[in-house]
């Protein structure tokens, strides 16, 4: 079992990443200063291939336990989903010493998050992740919450789990898609902070898909991508810094999943071409050469992702949507770009000029 913390001034906690993890969810949980009742969240999908093998290890461990079952979507992200996950805590009488369980991705993961965050002004919560994407990020760092009807995670709390158990052979029934969106993520990690973990990514043969995928290398990048989100995370646990980096490729990557009605691409691929876009922009403000643009967008191909923009998007609406982004500050549009030395800034000079060229390169449309 590998172990890594973060390090948090009341919250701190570990990440347990070991395979048949899952079979030793009752005996982590014992280790902590919980009280016998648990409800474990899911969703049909997840709960068919694993709901059995958490009940019986959380039963075997003497814990009394309901379930509750969100249907499976981001469409469900809601406020009326949620309040269906109180109903069934009341229903089982959850107290402030039980523990709420989210086994699933980042959807589940988000909305547990928040369900217990205010159940009863806060209880405890433990995070199983079961996609790439929620284990190297969305179940690390404490943001939970749900959709808003006019904009994603409108609505939530900074609510930090008390375990994070990862286990790497959930990944196994994770469909193909859904692992290259989680890549997109470990690739920013490479870029933004882990250069040995960009290394061994561009040394691999193949990352789109887990067969294709060596049990060290898997290692390496649930290990290395956790250390950085941790690591950040311990550094700035709500956002009033260095967590921004977080975001790298995030900027444009919402605009398109925005402009596109968060139905043509998964989130990963729209953050791959806002990676694309913002080592684009970087190379032109000379903070990166051709050379390591070049470098990430190979590996983004490697791992099956999108590189360019559909050509049905136009430059004024992409611009349009920018200016919806979180980071705006003052009615600037502020990207993460990346740095000659593996690291990243956050950046607020972009002209539209800048903009308007490496949006017209990587697809977009001029209107
Ligand atoms: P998801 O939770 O919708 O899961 C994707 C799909 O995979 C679902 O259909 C799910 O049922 C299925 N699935 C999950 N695990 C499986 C498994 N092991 N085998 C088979 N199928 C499996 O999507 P996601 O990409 O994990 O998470 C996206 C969500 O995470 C978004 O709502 C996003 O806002 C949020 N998010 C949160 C953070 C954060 O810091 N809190 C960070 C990134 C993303
Ligand atoms: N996924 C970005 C963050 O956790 O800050």
């Amino acid at each position: 079992m590998q172990t890594i913390a973060v390090n948090l001034p009341q919250h701190s906690y570990q990440i347990a990443i070991f395979p048949h993890g899952l079979q030793q969810l009752g005996s982590q949980l014992r280790q902590l200063p919980v009280g016998n009742k648990v409800l474990l969240v899911s969703n049909p999908t997840v709960f068919n291939y694993y709901g059995e093998i958490a009940r019986q290890s959380l039963e075997n461990a003497g814990f009394s336990l309901a379930v509750h079952l969100i249907p499976d979507g981001e469409q469900h992200k809601t406020l009326d989903r949620l309040a269906e996950v109180y109903d069934t805590a009341l229903l089982h009488r959850i107290e402030r010493s039980s523990t709420l369980i989210a086994l699933g991705g980042g959807v589940i993961g988000d909305m547990t998050g928040f369900a217990a965050a205010t159940w009863l002004r806060g209880v405890n919560f433990v995070q199983v992740p079961t996609t790439l994407l929620a284990m190297v990020d969305a179940s690390i760092g404490g943001k939970t919450g749900v959709n808003h009807p006019q904009g994603k995670n409108l609505i939530g709390a900074f609510y930090q789990p008390c375990l994070v158990l990862i286990d790497p052979l959930t990944l196994k029934t994770l469909p193909p898609r859904e692992f290259r969106a989680g890549m997109a993520e470990v690739i920013k990690y490479g870029v933004i902070c882990d250069r040995p973990l960009f290394d061994a990514l561009e040394q691999a043969p193949s990352l789109d898909s887990l067969e294709k995928l060596s049990p060290q290398l898997l290692e390496t990048i649930l290990q290395h991508s956790c250390q950085a989100k941790a690591t950040i995370v311990s550094q700035d646990e709500k956002e009033a810094g260095l967590r921004a980096i977080l975001n790298y490729g995030h900027t444009l990557g919402h605009a398109i999943e925005s402009l596109t009605h968060y139905s043509q691409f998964l989130h990963g691929e729209a953050v791959a071409m806002g990676m694309v876009a913002a080592g684009e922009i970087a190379r032109r403000l000379d903070l990166w050469t051709a050379a390591d643009a070049q470098r990430q967008t190979q590996l983004i191909h490697k791992a099956q992702l999108p590189s360019q923009i559909p050509s049905h998007l136009k430059t004024n609406a992409i611009l349009t949507a920018l200016k919806t982004d979180k980071k705006v500050k003052d009615g600037t549009v502020r990207f993460v770009l990346p740095t000659a030395n593996g690291q990243a800034i956050v950046e607020d000079g972009v002209t539209p000029e800048v903009l308007r060229t490496v949006l017209a390169e990587i697809g977009a449309i001029s209107d």
